[in-house]
């Protein structure tokens, strides 16, 4: 898009982390805004933040996981505002276990929110994005779309695969149809300073606790260690506006690492010989590793 000031960006996930920095930096743009998220009070706080500096902006109330919310969601941009030409759908969530021991509402949850999420929203919003004369949207995937990891968290990483591959097809697709008018981008953050650590605040009641993972300590304990290191999620977003302005499809915070699990993919693919995740990353069970 050439484009940001005047017009209207949805995110999803905005109350809290990238989704808030996202907000932020559409609204520094002089964009109108429509911030979505399940956290009631989190919503009202950012949406009053952004009202108090003068931004046009509504909070909706949604669960990405439900496809009668995201229609909801799409009802009220429109009524509000008319139109949508910025697509962000980030809201996300982790959870899991070792696999074999992930209760089955585990998988449903996470992939409902991750990936189903991401469905949705594209689903819901292309017609409207098509509408208009030049739009955008971004899917925030993860670091663990390129390196298959982190351990015990395998719902997490099949959604962000499946958000990857969303993502491509629909570029390609988008590519053909709108010649590139509706543009399309994955992002890719590395470790940022966010509350996604705390993700079972936002699981339903009645979904199942999974019992802890072979991983869990060493996994704790490598991102403490990387924790000082992690991005702010307002570079983030930084990124992700230059990348809607340049027409990116990879959206990488983080270039260094995601090159380097790129690379390391194609030596297993050559040699064999598995990749090596970056920082923050369990790659040994407590046990072995704590
Ligand atoms: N923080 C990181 O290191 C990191 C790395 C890679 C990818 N990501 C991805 O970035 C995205 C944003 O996460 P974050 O790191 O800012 O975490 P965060 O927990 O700070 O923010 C996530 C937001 O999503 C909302 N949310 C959760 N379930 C929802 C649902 N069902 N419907 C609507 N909203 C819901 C939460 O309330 C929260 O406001 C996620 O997709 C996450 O997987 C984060």
């Amino acid at each position: 898009m050439r484009q940001l000031t005047g017009r209207v960006a949805v995110v999803t996930g905005a109350a809290s982390g990238i989704g808030r920095a996202l907000a932020g930096r559409f609204a520094a743009e002089g964009m109108r805004c429509v911030l979505a998220d399940i956290e009631e009070d989190a919503l009202s706080a950012a949406v009053g933040e952004l009202r108090s500096a003068g931004t046009p902006v509504i909070g909706v109330r949604t669960d990405v996981a439900s496809a009668a919310d995201v229609q909801a969601l799409a009802d009220a941009t429109i009524a509000e505002f008319g139109a949508v030409h910025v697509l962000c759908n980030n809201a996300g969530v982790g959870g899991g276990t070792d696999f074999a021991r992930i209760p089955l509402d585990t998988w449903e949850w996470v992939l409902g929110v991750n990936l189903w999420g991401v469905i949705h929203g594209c689903r819901t919003f292309l017609p409207l994005l098509v509408g208009q004369d030049e739009a955008h949207i971004v899917n925030t995937s993860s670091m663990a779309a390129l390196n298959g990891h982190p351990l015990g968290l395998a719902p997490y990483t099949v959604s962000k695969f499946g958000v990857l591959g969303l993502s491509q097809n629909l570029f390609f697709e988008l590519t053909a149809t709108t010649g590139g008018r509706v543009g399309v981008s994955v992002l890719i953050p590395g470790l940022t300073r966010t509350r996604i650590f705390e993700s079972t605040r936002n699981r339903p009641a009645g979904v199942t606790e999974p019992p802890a993972s072979s991983f869990a300590n060493t996994s704790r304990a490598m991102i403490a260690g990387a924790w000082d290191e992690a991005m702010q999620p307002s570079l983030v977003a930084d990124v992700v506006a230059d990348a809607i302005r340049e027409q990116r499809f990879y959206v990488l915070p983080c270039a260094d690492e995601a090159y380097d699990m790129a690379q390391q993919q194609l030596r297993w693919m050559r040699t064999n010989e598995p990749l090596v995740p970056g920082p923050g990353v369990a790659r040994t069970a407590d046990a072995a590793g704590s």
